[in-house]
């Protein structure tokens, strides 16, 4: 048995969930309202026979105790394993020495960097040299109390204040160039890094700082910001700024606004806005959707429309985008931010700003402005559509053309077959076409790409490639990291079928779960292998990989889609199998309002179990090779 099941099997989940939420026991069930969205009749349920707990309402969402406590807490596996652990006293396999190493380094630099984060903010609270940072806050319209929420500092215009004072505290040099607080010469000496800046510390979810950003006093001369390197603890594409301060209004507001800057996120908090997080100047990245996700999927981006990104994008300007640097100017990517919602269920919408101002500016002079435009900014789609139709002269058929064109590959990435065509019409409307037009180019363009030859191959019997296995998400989980291309192919063509793209939470074993989040994140970042796959996942997960069927080899591309997509439909049906008995249990026991509600639920639970299985047995041996058109692999043009 592994450390997950032995966890499992120590816990109870009533008992772990009920630590959090008043659980009200209602026949062979319990039931409560839900604690991740807002409700007011009770659609969260915890089934004690099958140790899993199930949203009916707006999440529609569920699973174990581990999936509980992460998304309850924010945690990610490795910390949800670690607390689990500990509360169910099972003890977590030593670590390896490397490992061990590696944490200490780690905490010694955090150590490190947060008493460089005391000392910066004594110094802006206290040192005579502080005067003009103080008085630049004051300008900039930031209270007293919002330099100690985030602990704003000083540093002193020295080469060596702070090396001195964490030297004194038995930090040694290297060290403190490791937590990117030094900088070495090339003679092997070092100084400061920051020096005479307002110190912004940044902290990671969990509330620890792990870097700063350090804003210059003057109006112009020198660069604006200077931040931490990139170090052990310091990465800005895995980093929002203001997320541990943001979790709990993001809950209750059911959505997260991502905006460019420190100033602006300090701006909003202080006056009452707390949901609001910053990108710190690069691309969104998947990493930081996933981030977000564990609390919302309702992210919108407060966009600044002159922004050389927006523009640059729109025009389809690769080169200029290249040339862009990538330090200052987030480059807006909608058909990325598209792709993040196939693959990871997340809603993005797009905030317009007023031109010329940045979230700052705007709250400061108008506050009540802000959840007006919260509440008007638009899907990426929309917010596109919207861009292109301003640069284009409608009465120019060629430009029409153009805006038709430019929106049709943004189109084909939307998963929903309803949403895609809605959204097809509406950019018909808008260029005054007729509907059908729009739409024989979206569908020519999606026929194009499923019409490629393809060699039909004798389906192999079940038995010879499918080892008939209890673990079918294993199974699932090794043919899908088999090839980099994989998953997103497999999606693809979900997608197509008009089914869910796969996500991590249709498996059930914790550890698969984290396997593939981890694997997603570096299929977005373009360095899918699977050693380095082992490298980030803790232990656990480590050895359940080794345990992993074998998939077979020698397959074709398009023996392997087909793999990939067959798996992936077992696994659904299964779940969806589940979720059918649940509901099930659910109409017996529960009083005649109710039972409509679940009524309903079977109903769309049948349509969606019928879809699955009616591709699992009709359509799966027909599928076409995945040719370049059907493979899109983040970054790769189709
Ligand atoms: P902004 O220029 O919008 O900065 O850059 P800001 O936070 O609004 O600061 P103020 O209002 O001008 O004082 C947005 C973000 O881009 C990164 C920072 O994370 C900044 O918050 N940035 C910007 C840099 O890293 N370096 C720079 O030189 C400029
Ligand atoms: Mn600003």
């Amino acid at each position: 048995m592994g450390v997950v099941d032995e966890i499992k099997e120590r816990l109870d989940i009533v008992d772990v969930i009920g630590a959090y939420v008043p659980l009200q026991r209602a026949g062979r069930y319990y039931r409560a309202l839900c604690p991740f969205h807002a409700e007011k009749t009770p659609s969260f349920y915890v089934f004690p026979d099958s140790q899993r707990w199930h949203c009916f309402g707006a999440c529609s969402e569920g699973g174990d105790i581990f999936t509980f406590v992460m998304k309850r807490e924010g945690w990610d596996f490795a910390t949800a394993l670690e607390e689990l652990a500990r509360r169910a006293g099972v003890t977590l396999r030593p670590r390896t020495p490397e490992q061990a190493r590696a944490e200490e380094e780690n905490a010694r630099l955090k150590a490190a960097v947060a008493e460089a984060a005391r000392y910066y903010h004594h110094l802006l609270l206290h040192a005579p040299e502080a005067a003009r940072a103080r008085e630049y806050l004051a300008r900039r319209g930031l209270s007293s109390e919002t330099v100690l929420r985030f602990q704003l500092g000083y540093s002193l215009p020295a080469w060596d204040a702070l090396r001195a004072y964490l030297t004194g505290r038995g930090f040694t040099p290297d060290e403190l160039v490791r937590a990117g607080l030094l900088v070495e010469r090339e003679d092997g000496s070092t100084y400061d890094r920051f020096r005479d800046r307002l110190m912004i510390p940044i902290r990671d979810p969990h509330g620890e700082t792990v870097g700063f950003g350090a804003r210059t006093l003057e109006a112009e001369g020198v660069p604006k910001y200077i931040n931490s390197p990139q170090t052990p603890l310091f990465d800005k594409g895995r980093l929002l700024f203001g997320l541990d301060m943001a979790r709990d209004a993001i809950r209750r507001e059911e959505c997260v606004v991502v905006v460019e800057g420190y100033m602006d996120v300090m701006q909003a908090h202080q006056a009452g806005f707390g949901n609001v997080v910053a990108q710190m100047g690069t691309a969104l990245t998947e990493t930081q959707v996933r981030l977000l996700k564990r609390h919302t999927r309702r992210l919108i981006l407060a966009l600044d429309p002159d922004a050389a990104g927006v523009q640059a994008t729109l025009r389809g300007l690769e080169v200029a985008r290249e040339a862009l640097d990538r330090e200052l100017a987030p480059v807006f990517n909608p058909r990325g931010l598209v792709g993040f919602e196939r693959r990871l269920g997340a809603e993005i919408r797009v905030l317009t700003l007023p031109a010329g101002q940045d979230p700052d500016d705007l709250i400061r002079q108008n506050p009540d402005r802000w959840p007006v435009l919260v509440r008007e900014s638009l899907p990426v789609v929309e917010f596109v559509l919207g861009q292109l139709l301003r640069q284009t002269d409608l009465e120019d058929a060629k430009g029409r053309a153009r805006v038709v064109e430019a929106m049709l590959p943004l189109l084909r990435d939307v998963a929903d077959p309803v949403e895609r065509e809605a959204y097809a019409q509406k950019v018909a409307r808008a260029l005054r076409l007729d509907a059908r037009t729009v739409l024989a180019r979206l569908y020519e363009a999606e026929r194009q790409a499923a019409q490629r030859p393809f060699v039909r191959s004798q389906p192999r019997s079940e038995a010879e490639w499918r080892p008939e296995s209890a673990d079918l998400e294993g199974y699932c989980l090794a043919t899908l990291l088999s090839q980099p291309w994989l998953l997103d192919a497999v999606n693809r063509t979900l997608a197509e079928w008009d089914i869910p793209p796969l996500y991590s939470g249709d498996f059930n074993d914790p550890a698969c779960r984290a396997a593939l989040e981890v694997w997603e994140e570096m299929l977005s970042e373009g360095l899918a292998d699977p050693s380095v796959l082992r490298e980030r996942l803790p232990e656990v997960v480590v050895l359940r990989l080794e345990g992993l069927p074998k998939p077979p080899s020698g397959l074709s591309d398009e023996q392997w889609l087909r793999e990939g997509v067959q798996a992936a439909l077992r696994l659904r049906e299964r779940n969806l199998r589940r979720r059918k008995a649940e509901l099930r249990a659910l109409t017996e026991e529960a009083p005649p309002p109710e039972v409509d509600r679940y009524g309903q639920a079977l109903e769309e639970n049948a349509r969606a179990l019928l879809r699955v299985q009616q591709a699992l047995h009709n359509r799966c041996w027909a599928l076409p090779p995945p040719g370049v058109e059907t493979l899109f692999i983040e970054g790769e043009p189709r």
